[in-house]
């Protein structure tokens, strides 16, 4: 195994990736960088490369189209080195396999959700032989890939620009999902719920600590069910708890949990846990019952406001995010109007929100073209949700003004240094003229509020 010490010594060859969609696939983004770093080192453009990855996702048209598109830009990259070497993974890739390399003649391979250990082989045998590959099949177990860092001698030889070495960790607990919302296509591209073994998980957080890491994001699509396919069966809240004996592991979030998996002890967690962050991203979807009911997603809007008032109770200066999908088929103005009013009662910290697209293979397919909610509608109800959920978010950032609030610090160019609060608000803060103190990335920096807009906070400290 080779170890770089310094950049001067590192004559890799280069590699460039391009991610679309969520945490989930940024993490296995650095796990396919993780297991190229013996001969490649991650670049920045795609004219810098031997070797370019394209991260797929396919929630929603638009994210689709980005492979297409991407695709299309590095044509005339691949005319003039036709040693370059294109490979498509994640969602699109899982789904499309073979119809990838019909349609596209630049690609040389496809490399499915479950089959990252397979990039290495796919990238050489790609230099060899021209012929195009395709590996997406399904796997039962969870893919754990060998520790480039198991035998690591010391701590000066880790290569910042492979394994993530941020501040943040991304830590995968669970794979796939066994929910089946009718609009989406995770459960089709990620397969079944598996849960990670929590050996696994607590020897990748404590590694990621040794390399830098200060907060840990636990990935997951239901990440609140984590460990009920497990034997013996393992609690999230019992995972949380281990996690959280970690030294060093300062800050604790996950995405996401599902409201009709919320139970008590996932509540208590909130006060139970100092390091878990006061901050929830609790997807709500609809705030109609009769769309919550087409949409597959098992709770009501009551129980989540039950939810919301037992998190509040427990932890009363808890941030509250979500993600809310406007425009499903069938929804009337009235149902639009209740999405607006569980968003009046929450008030949220901020809303994803996205307009309604149809999947392929996704039973909301069955709708029929006169149930589809027109382009100018959506658009109309999404404006008018942002509008409402910006005036929340300001709101609710203004109220940090002239306070001082504790800051992990994330990145640290040319003096202006950025991070989060623990309710994960934006920072960006500079030092007052005699401030003396010495900030590097992973510190929790004291700030002090200067200015709030609905995206973030300014300070100084
Ligand atoms: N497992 C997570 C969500 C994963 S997908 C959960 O259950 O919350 C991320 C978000 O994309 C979803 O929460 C949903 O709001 C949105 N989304 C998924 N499919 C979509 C579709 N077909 N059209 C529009 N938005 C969609
Ligand atoms: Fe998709 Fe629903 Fe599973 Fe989330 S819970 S990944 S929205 S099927
Ligand atoms: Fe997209 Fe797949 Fe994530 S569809 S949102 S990359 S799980």
């Amino acid at each position: 195994m080779t170890h770089f010490k310094t950049e001067e010594l590192d004559s890799r060859k280069g590699v460039y990736v391009k991610t679309f969609g969520c945490q989930v696939n940024e993490y296995d983004t650095e796990k396919m960088l993780m297991l190229l770093s013996e001969e490649y080192k991650r670049v920045l453009t795609p004219e810098e490369a031997e070797v370019i990855l394209i991260n797929t996702c396919s929630v929603r048209e638009k994210a689709e189209h980005k492979l297409h598109g991407l695709l299309g830009r590095l044509k005339p990259l691949k005319e003039t080195n036709p040693e370059l070497v294109i490979g498509v993974g994640g969602c699109v890739a899982q789904q499309e396999g073979n119809n990838i390399i019909k349609r596209n003649k630049l690609v040389d391979f496809v490399v499915g959700t479950h089959n990252i250990s397979l990039v290495p082989s796919l990238v050489k045998n790609s230099k060899i032989d021209r012929t195009p590959q395709v590996a997406v099949d399904y796997r039962d177990e969870w893919e754990e890939l060998p520790d480039r860092f198991d035998a690591m001698p010391d701590e000066s030889y880790i290569v910042k620009s492979t394994f993530n070495s941020s501040v943040r960790a991304l830590v995968a607990i669970q794979r796939g999902c066994d929910k089946m919302c009718t609009y989406c296509v995770v459960p089709g591209t990620r397969g079944k719920q598996v849960s990670r073994d929590p050996k696994e998980i607590l020897k990748e957080i404590n590694l990621k600590v040794r390399m830098g890491a200060r907060e840990v994001l636990l990935l997951g699509q239901t990440v609140n069910s984590y460990g009920v396919d497990l034997n013996p069966r393992v609690k999230f809240s019992k995972l949380i708890q281990e996690i959280s004996e970690i030294p060093n592991v300062k800050r604790i979030r996950f995405i996401s949990p599902h409201p009709a998996e919320v139970k008590k002890d996932f509540i208590d967690l909130y006060k139970k846990i100092p390091s878990l962050c006061p901050h929830i991203h609790l997807p709500l979807q609809s705030g109609s019952d009769r769309i919550l009911g087409l949409m597959n997603r098992s709770y009501k809007t009551s129980r989540y406001l039950q939810i919301v008032e037992e998190l509040k109770e427990k932890c009363p200066n808890i941030a509250i995010t979500t993600d809310i999908i406007i425009g499903f088929p069938t929804e009337t103005e009235e149902d639009f109007l209740e999405t607006l009013e569980v968003v009046k009662k929450v008030k949220y910290h901020s809303v994803f929100s996205f307009k309604y697209s149809k999947r392929p293979k996704t039973s909301a397919l069955e709708f029929h073209d006169d149930q589809e909610i027109q382009e100018e509608i959506k658009q109309n109800r999404l404006v008018r949700l942002q509008e409402l959920v910006g005036e929340h978010a300001l709101s609710h950032n203004k109220s940090y003004l002239n306070k001082e609030i504790e800051v992990l610090v994330e990145s640290t160019l040319e003096n202006i240094y950025k991070g989060r609060s623990q309710e994960n608000v934006h920072v960006e803060f500079f030092k007052d003229e005699g401030q003396t103190l010495d900030i590097k990335m992973g510190d929790i920096i004291k700030v002090k509020v200067l200015r709030a807009s609905p995206h973030g906070l300014k300070g100084t400290c």
